[in-house]
């Protein structure tokens, strides 16, 4: 039988990945993973739970029991039938969400909740080792950046627009930390996937940006 198509994209956070990997996913008709979501869970569990953020086996066993469910078009996550809301984004559970997952453990217990949500007619995949470890058969793979600085204005423009008011160059700082962590780490570092498309943000326009994969799609037939 066919495998089901997927289209990885890879990237640090704020490069614009999530965006454009939702308006490719609603383009094509396909479903969407959103794995920092996953990661940012069992984050969010563990603090609200007391459960201590090196403690691998309780997260392991926590990210295989969560009881999570997705709403693709209002962007909506509940975690043990609640809903989570606007704590899922926040820096604390995205940093504390980067702890998590430098564990081998809990990458594990996670790999098989994300490979299934490769359904027909087809999964866009978002995160860091889409390309490189839990799909490595999809195609295309891209991979997206976008300069520190500018993470960091589209995270603070994010911030505010809720409500919260943060410091740029403090923002920037976490930035930075971060994806020194999702890169160094031993098990499935941020990284290109093998010919994976590079896509760099800085400065474009999220129609310019999806142009540009939407041109490479044309060219390599989704999931072939
Ligand atoms: O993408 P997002 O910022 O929501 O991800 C939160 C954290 O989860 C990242 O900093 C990264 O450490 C981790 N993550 C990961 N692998 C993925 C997706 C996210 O390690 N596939």
């Amino acid at each position: 039988m066919d495998k089901v198509p997927v289209i990885t994209i890879d990237g640090p956070s704020g490069s614009g990945k999530g965006t454009l990997g939702r308006a490719l996913a609603r383009e094509l008709g396909w479903h969407f993973l959103d794995s920092g979501a996953l990661y940012r869970l069992v984050a969010l569990a563990a603090l609200d739970r007391g459960i201590p953020l090196d403690d691998a086996p309780a997260l392991a066993r926590l990210a295989r029991e969560l009881d999570v469910r997705f709403d693709v078009d209002s962007d909506a996550v509940w975690l043990d039938g609640t809903p989570v809301g606007d704590r899922l984004r926040t820096e604390e559970v995205g940093n504390a969400a980067s702890r998590v997952a430098a564990l081998p453990a809990v990458r594990a217990a996670l790999l098989d909740r994300q490979r299934a949500f490769r359904q027909p007619p087809g999964l866009v995949a978002d995160g860091r080792d889409m390309g490189t470890v839990v799909f490595p058969d999809a195609a295309p793979k891209f991979f997206v950046t976008a300069s520190v600085a500018e993470r960091a204005r589209r995270r603070v423009a994010q911030l505010r627009e809720k409500g919260m008011d943060a410091d740029p160059e403090a923002v920037a700082a976490e930035i930075a930390e971060r994806d020194r962590r999702d890169r160094e780490r031993p098990v499935a570092p941020l990284r290109p996937a093998e010919g994976a498309v590079r896509i760099d943000t800085t400065g474009k326009r999220i129609d310019e940006s999806l142009a540009e994969m939407r041109a490479h799609l044309a060219g390599s037939a989704p999931g072939a």
